[in-house]
């Protein structure tokens, strides 16, 4: 096995490993407040939504996760199987290692094969070149692209890059050049008011802040290691719910996307209503595959359909849209963070 096989086995048995069932990201710090008359009905609700321009059924998405080695083939084959029976996006794991190994192509193509008539993201890291963003997009047919910037893994993993200062210009070209609309994402540390303008200044539309709060890539790679450990990383950057916060100017420069330790319909509900046109699930729908197997797992989001339905429900919600006009609670943490940083967090719920 190459070692990029080997990484991509064990990114997929730690992420297992460190799953944890309950929701201990910010999002509990965040309540709706319940109005008791919806005057609309569960009929009335419509759970559509769009990413990169594509239409989607749901609002959420399968995230990108694996392929590279034996292993995550079938784990990439079991979710393409999801991802074609609930009519889901969804995105590959970095397709780099197929890059530096053609032999290992089979792992990320088996997404295309299984879902032929679906929408299929690529993904590779933002170091890499127009022309291997275009080999990315090929080798799936893909729809579209997903960079991930990961400085924080890249770090602590020992095999790691050690120089970024080339990512924000190669994802300018990226995005110029790839010739398939792009959605930069972070992966697990979430993002800053800041980091998203630096974005959209080169031109990327499509964000996804992926937040703290769920998988937690410097532990898995502290895990990896065999020297000394970076524990107090274990602990850095921003929730998912605090990275929508940072994005709540910027919603009119680019289309904000959350992940990051979404694990229930309540949590999707409540990442929309803070302004993400869409969510994205990886360790979760990961953990059911592995636990439940692929029917098991389209049942389940069978259940989220009508639980999301009844959230929407309860708040007079007939979309995605309007669930950004709901009022929300805010613990004191998240109103500390807002005024220290000047985010108006009295606007959520008075928009029209
Ligand atoms: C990931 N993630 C990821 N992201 C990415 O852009 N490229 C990748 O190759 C991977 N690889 C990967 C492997 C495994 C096993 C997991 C669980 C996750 C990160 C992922 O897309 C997401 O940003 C974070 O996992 C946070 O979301 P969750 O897992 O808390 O829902």
């Amino acid at each position: 096995m190459t070692i990029d096989s080997i990484r991509k086995d064990e990114h997929v048995d730690l992420a297992e490993k460190q799953y944890q069932a309950a929701s201990q990201s910010d999002f509990q710090k965040i309540r709706f407040v319940h109005h008791s008359l919806p005057q609309m009905a569960t009929t009335d609700v419509s759970l559509a939504s769009h990413l990169l321009g594509y239409d989607m059924p749901l609002p959420f998405y399968i995230n990108g996760m694996t392929g590279g080695s034996d292993k995550t083939k079938v784990i990439n084959q079991q979710l393409a199987e999801v991802a074609k029976a609930s009519g889901l996006v969804m995105a590959s794991g970095s397709v780099s290692a197929a890059i530096k190994h053609p032999e290992l192509s089979d792992s990320f193509k088996v997404i295309r094969e299984v879902n032929p008539d679906g929408i299929v993201l690529a993904n590779l890291g933002a170091h890499h070149t127009v022309e291997n963003a275009k080999r990315a997009v090929d080798i799936l047919q893909a729809n579209g692209m997903q960079i991930h910037i990961n400085a924080p893994q890249e770090l602590v993993m020992p095999e790691g890059d050690r120089d970024f200062s080339m990512w924000l210009s190669q994802i300018e070209a990226i995005v110029k050049g790839v010739g398939v609309p792009v959605m930069v994402k972070e992966v697990g540390f979430g993002m800053s008011r800041e980091t998203i303008k630096q974005l959209t200044d080169v031109g990327v539309e499509w964000i996804d802040v992926s937040g703290r709060g769920g998988t937690n890539f410097a532990a898995i790679e502290n895990a990896r290691r065999s020297t000394f450990s970076y524990d107090d990383l274990e602990n850095w950057g921003q929730s998912t719910v605090v990275s929508l916060l940072e994005a709540a100017d910027l919603k009119n420069d680019a289309h904000i996307l959350a992940s990051g330790g979404i694990k229930t319909p309540y949590d999707i509900v409540k990442a929309l209503s803070l302004g993400a046109e869409a969510v994205g699930l990886s360790g979760q729908f990961l953990h059911m595959v592995l636990e439940n197997g692929p029917e098991k797992t389209v049942a389940t989001i069978e259940s989220w359909k009508e639980k999301i339905t009844a959230i929407m429900t309860l708040l007079g919600a007939k979309s995605v849209a309007d669930l950004q006009k709901t009022d929300l609670m805010f613990h004191r943490d998240l109103i500390d963070w807002c005024d220290m940083r000047s985010i108006d967090y009295k606007a959520y719920g008075k928009r029209s």
